[in-house]
């Protein structure tokens, strides 16, 4: 019974579309109530019913710290005090932009906006406004938020809309997206050499979006040399990856350099708060330098700043991504002889045909996966070994039934 939720649900869908502002909140496909949050500690979310919930999902990643985290708690909260937004740089912008400099060396400028969305849109349109070129090559199943030139075959929860697409978006706006299949070297490869009008190349290195997927070494790699060579800008979306799975994100993970990258979720310690950046000559195209225009009266916000600088300082002491993999891998152990589980750090996906009943009997249970097995599972500092060893138990009966 989660009456108060099934009332502001019910309420919320007569004047806020679905009830929710992001779709996969909707819990889409599963006929019931979604979670209306209340408060989250640690790895717990409660409802307003007060109900509890060991969390999965994470705020879809950005959270690796859990609920809560005291050192982000206390530096917005003294932001906030000191002023929430000025519209004006701040010393705290650059501090950040150091912080993930120093991780990610490809990044020699960077640019604060306030979503992944934006910081994909704005990259693709650097990319162009660099190059002079018009077409981009995306991934099938690969997220890149949702402007308009990317919803073609995206995954999220773009996968579950007919033809994997969207109305509203004009055929001549995604007439110069290239959607390509995932890890498929020889069609990529035959593509970049056919085509002498390509901008950039857009890909999520570890795919976050159709569920965990790792490529190979040799698709990041053999996108690298073909770009290259071609004067192609390769945009790695490290959305997810980026401070996920490991400081270095999925560019490190690979050892591969790419031109621009964008980050969102983690850098912002779950405030609004992404990023693009890249190679210096490609990023000097922007205005107030350059021709390209972006902007924005939030982008690079104090209190996301300070609460961004905050997670990357916890999460750059060391063992903290040792720590992570550790306890995701003792959680996962006996869950392998039951599913296909794909594992990279302390994201995962667990395959199964039935992924909305084990969605179900999971949350019955108090324990909350994404709705969508589209969506990545996270587990973050904060999972205790008692809540891990409790949803493992659920998780091993629940699949030694379906
Ligand atoms: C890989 C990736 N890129 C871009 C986005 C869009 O980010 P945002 O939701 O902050 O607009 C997402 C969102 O989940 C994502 O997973």
């Amino acid at each position: 019974m989660r009456k108060l939720s099934d009332k502001i649900y019910s309420d919320s869908c007569a004047c806020i579309p679905g009830g929710v502002n992001s779709p996969v909140r909707s819990f889409p496909g599963l006929q019931m109530t979604p979670i209306i949050a209340e408060r989250g500690a640690g790895d717990i979310v409660f409802d307003v019913d007060g109900k509890s919930y060991i969390d999965f999902c994470c705020s879809w990643g950005a959270l690796i710290l859990g609920h809560a985290h005291p050192s982000i708690v206390s530096a917005a909260c003294a932001q906030v005090a000191r002023g929430s937004s000025f519209g004006m740089a701040t010393p705290y912008e650059l501090e950040l932009a150091k912080k993930i400099q120093q991780h990610l060396p490809s990044i020699e400028k960077i640019r604060f906006v306030s979503s992944g969305t934006e910081a994909c849109m704005s990259a693709v349109r650097l990319a162009r406004g660099f190059t002079g070129k018009k077409k981009v090559i995306k991934f099938n199943g690969n997220f890149h938020g949702h402007s308009d030139g990317f919803l073609i075959r995206a995954g999220s929860g773009v996968h579950e809309l007919p033809n994997a697409s969207s109305s509203g978006v004009l055929p001549e706006l995604v007439q110069h997206t290239i959607s390509l299949p995932y890890n498929d070297i020889e069609l990529a490869r035959a593509c970049l050499q056919s085509y002498d009008d390509i901008a950039a190349v857009i890909l999520e290195p570890i795919v976050g979006n159709m569920g965990v997927i790792i490529p190979s070494r040799e698709f990041i790699s053999m996108l690298r040399e073909e770009t290259g060579e071609k004067n192609i800008v390769l945009i790695f979306d490290e959305v997810i990856t980026g401070f996920r799975v490991g400081l270095h994100g999925a560019q490190g993970y690979f050892g591969v350099t790419p031109d621009l990258t964008c980050l969102a979720k983690i850098i912002g310690g779950g405030f609004p708060a992404a990023a693009f950046g890249g190679r210096r000559e490609i990023m000097d195209h922007l205005a107030p330098l350059g021709s390209v225009y972006q902007g924005g009266t939030l982008s690079g916000n104090p209190v996301a700043m300070v609460a961004g600088l905050a997670a990357l300082k916890e999460v750059e002491k060391p063992g903290f991504y040792e720590e992570l993999e550790r306890k995701t891998t003792e959680f996962l152990k006996p869950l392998r002889p039951l599913c296909n589980v794909q594992q990279i750090g302390s994201m995962f996906t667990l395959f199964v045909p039935e992924y909305k009943t084990l969605f179900r009997k999971l949350f019955d249970q108090g324990i909350y996966f994404p709705p969508l097995q589209q969506e990545a599972c996270f587990i973050s500092s904060a999972h205790t070994e008692e809540h891990l060893k409790q949803a493992q138990e659920v998780c091993k009966e629940i699949l030694l039934t379906i």
